[in-house]
């Protein structure tokens, strides 16, 4: 066994609590930056050190950082190469190898979802296959217990901005409907009603399911880049977008601002500096990658509304750049 576990609980009798033995490999992922394609690749190189025949499992603890890079261990082993080669949509050619999600941070939908976020060198993408799956989630509340209020709050979003995504996108079917619904009445109960971590557990589950039958949208189409271009964790860059695209989720991201008045959230602003031109071609091109949540915002023709200038204003904006 495999054991992948968020560095936060070095400082907790985490590991006293787990049934390891002794051939058992037990790794900390410091989850301080975003996972990267780098990281994983060590990870494989450490597991293949150790062992020559593939684990009986990898099994990730933690937030949706220690979830990614534990799907994506389990894929590089088996498939080979780097990380890297797998960025993208279904690119995996074998089954991984079993995997198991333990999440101790709700919102992400990564213990769920076929999604798999590494940036590397060059890019920020999904390994974005079936093969990346978990085979085997334990969902307890009681793990969040300790989350701290911010990121219980930005990570809660991403949530919520999973399920606004899939249900006002083209790809919704029912499947991807009921789930968004239901996982948006508890993202409503958690953050405007005192709703338990038990509730956000389930609407995270329920917001990964919903967009496992459909997709994300312009809010995670923008993300990316901003987490790319400022090291901002993947929660709280979705808020940073999400709060000014009143234009493509109107009710949405009214609802968003009473909820971060409501749990008296202020958006951080003194992250982001000026953009030289070349981060923010960069930041247009990692945009124009997510093909399929913007086909799924803005329908087949996105490239025609969606265009280079379209998104440049839209990241002055959010980014506060000097006009
Ligand atoms: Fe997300």
């Amino acid at each position: 066994m495999v054991f992948i576990v968020d560095h936060f609980f070095m400082a907790t009798d985490m590991y006293k609590r787990l049934p390891i033995e002794s051939n058992d490999m037990y790794l900390y992922l410091d989850t301080t930056n975003e996972p990267t394609t780098a990281v994983v690749d060590d990870y494989v190189r450490a597991i293949i050190a150790h062992t020559t025949s593939v684990p009986g499992a990898i099994i990730g603890i933690g937030g949706g950082s220690v979830m990614d890079v534990a799907k994506a261990v389990a894929v590089v082993l088996t498939n080979g190469g780097s990380a890297q080669d797998y960025q993208g949509w279904n690119l995996v050619k074998s089954p991984a190898a079993y995997k198991i999600g333990i999440p101790t941070i709700a919102g992400t939908g990564s213990e769920v979802s076929r999604t798999t976020v590494l940036t590397g060198t060059h890019k920020k993408q999904g390994i974005n296959s079936d093969y990346s799956l978990f085979n085997q989630i334990v969902l307890d509340p009681e793990l969040l217990a300790t989350v701290p209020t911010l990121q219980r709050f930005y990570t809660g979003m991403d949530c919520y901005i999973h399920c606004v995504e899939a249900i006002s996108g083209t790809f919704l079917n029912e499947f991807s409907k009921a789930f968004a619904q239901q996982a948006l009445k508890l993202c409503d109960n958690v953050f405007l009603d005192g709703g338990s971590n038990a509730d956000l557990m389930v609407a995270s589950y329920m917001g990964g399911c919903s967009i496992v039958y459909s997709e994300v949208g312009v809010c995670h189409a923008l993300s990316y880049g901003i987490s790319y271009a400022f090291k901002v964790h993947h929660g709280l860059a979705n808020c940073l977008v999400f709060n000014h695209l009143d234009e493509y989720y109107p009710e949405y991201v009214s609802q968003f601002k009473v909820m971060l008045k409501q749990n008296n959230i202020t958006l951080p602003s003194h992250l982001f500096g000026t953009i030289d031109d070349a981060t923010m071609e960069k930041m247009i091109d990692m945009t124009l990658l997510m093909e399929k949540p913007l086909h799924n915002a803005l329908g087949a023709n996105w490239k025609t509304e969606f265009t280079r200038d379209v998104i440049r204003l839209l990241y002055n904006k959010i980014t506060e750049q000097p006009l």
